[in-house]
């Protein structure tokens, strides 16, 4: 129905990561980043645009109403989207994700660009494959990861030079490498300081420029472990590269520490396995504690009967290679706004050639 849609996007992991910001207000990386979208964790939301002057935003997300500086930053993706229309619209938002907030997945990249595609599809009547690039630009102002979520499958955020450049490339489909992601939570606690502002304390670390020259060295062997399927390749650059990412946080000014005992703990076992017992088994982790682990499908029953025995592992999430965003014909708001007059011009509702 015009004036109300809903998008369902995958969350992401990513091999070579996005940390620290070459210009902040754009979310310019420093470097190319390199992830895959996961099956297991997605984030599905309907906008419902409604023509009401002096309306506050309404904002749910899993229940409850958003607030504080999730809600402004929420209503700041919004004000992107409804600028240039003549109209005075209030956005009402309600979202669910189909993993524990907390869990160590970026539930920002999928909220961001389910966000943004809802958004837009409630107020156009649709999303064209052409409009797809500039709504992915529009997604990384609000959540840099979220552009990654914009694909399927393997996914590289090209650094670029300005807006226009900086933008994600789909490597390959979902169905390239049965490559699993098994994400580990030994704490759901919320973490003190949110990735965004930790980007913006990385220029303070004196290793910045260390990482960004090894992000830059890996870069095409890491696309060549994609393409070829080699686990111990992509394996070893990830997590190096995480172990470089938390190097950078730890001696940043203030130091941001996001892992706790039980991460450590973790990584030395799963060194361990591979040293003493050949297990390919590789762990990356984003800005927290809970470790995403990486293996082939042949070997994820064996490491989930591993972490089943770990007194200190609350939950596993198992992903294999994800879908890109989907439009869903269930709406997570029932209620239909019949003051809205929405008339759009042809031109708009043909669909692609
Ligand atoms: C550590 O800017 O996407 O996950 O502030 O949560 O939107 P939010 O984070 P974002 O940074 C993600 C940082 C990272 C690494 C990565 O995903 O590349």
């Amino acid at each position: 129905m015009a004036g109300k849609a809903t998008y369902r996007a995958h969350a992401n992991i990513a091999f070579l990561k996005y940390w620290g910001t070459r210009d902040a207000s754009l979310n310019l990386p420093y470097t190319h980043s390199l992830s895959m979208t996961l099956s297991h964790a997605h984030t599905t939301t309907t906008v419902a645009w409604q023509e009401a002057p002096g309306q506050r935003d309404t904002i749910v997300i899993n229940g409850q109403a958003c607030t504080g500086s999730a809600r402004a930053r929420i209503c700041a993706h919004l004000d992107r989207i409804r600028t240039g229309s003549a109209r005075s619209l209030t956005a009402h938002v309600c979202s669910r994700n189909s993993f524990p907030t907390s869990a160590g997945i970026a539930s920002s990249a999928s909220g961001f660009c389910a966000l943004t595609l809802a958004a837009h599809a409630a107020l156009q009547g649709t999303v064209h494959e052409r409009d797809i690039p500039a709504l992915a630009r529009l997604a990384r102002l609000a959540s840099g990861s979220a552009c990654r979520s914009f694909h399927g499958g393997f996914v590289e955020w090209h650094a670029g030079r300005d807006h226009e450049t900086s933008r994600p490339i789909q490597l390959h489909d979902a169905s390239h490498w049965n490559l699993h992601d098994l994400v580990v939570v030994v704490s759901e606690e919320e973490k003190a300081v949110s990735s965004q502002n930790g980007h913006r304390l990385a220029d303070s670390s004196p290793l910045l420029p260390t990482r960004v020259d090894y992000v830059n060295h890996n870069l095409a062997d890491a696309r060549q472990a994609l393409r070829s399927h080699d686990l111990q390749l992509l394996g070893t650059i990830a997590e190096t590269d995480a172990m470089l990412m938390h190097a950078v946080m730890l001696t940043s000014r203030p130091p941001l520490l996001y892992l706790n005992p039980a991460s450590i703990r973790l990584m030395g076992m799963i060194q361990a396995w591979r040293r003493q017992e050949a297990l390919p088994v590789y762990f990356t982790v984003d800005a927290g504690p809970n470790l995403h682990l990486l293996c082939e499908a042949a070997t994820a029953a064996q490491v989930q009967d591993r972490l089943s025995r770990l007194e200190f592992v609350q939950q596993v999430i198992v992903n294999r290679p994800g879908p890109g965003p989907v439009r869903m014909a269930e709406h997570l708001i029932q209620q239909d706004f019949q003051d809205l007059d929405w008339t759009f011009p042809s031109a708009h509702r043909e669909p692609d050639a």
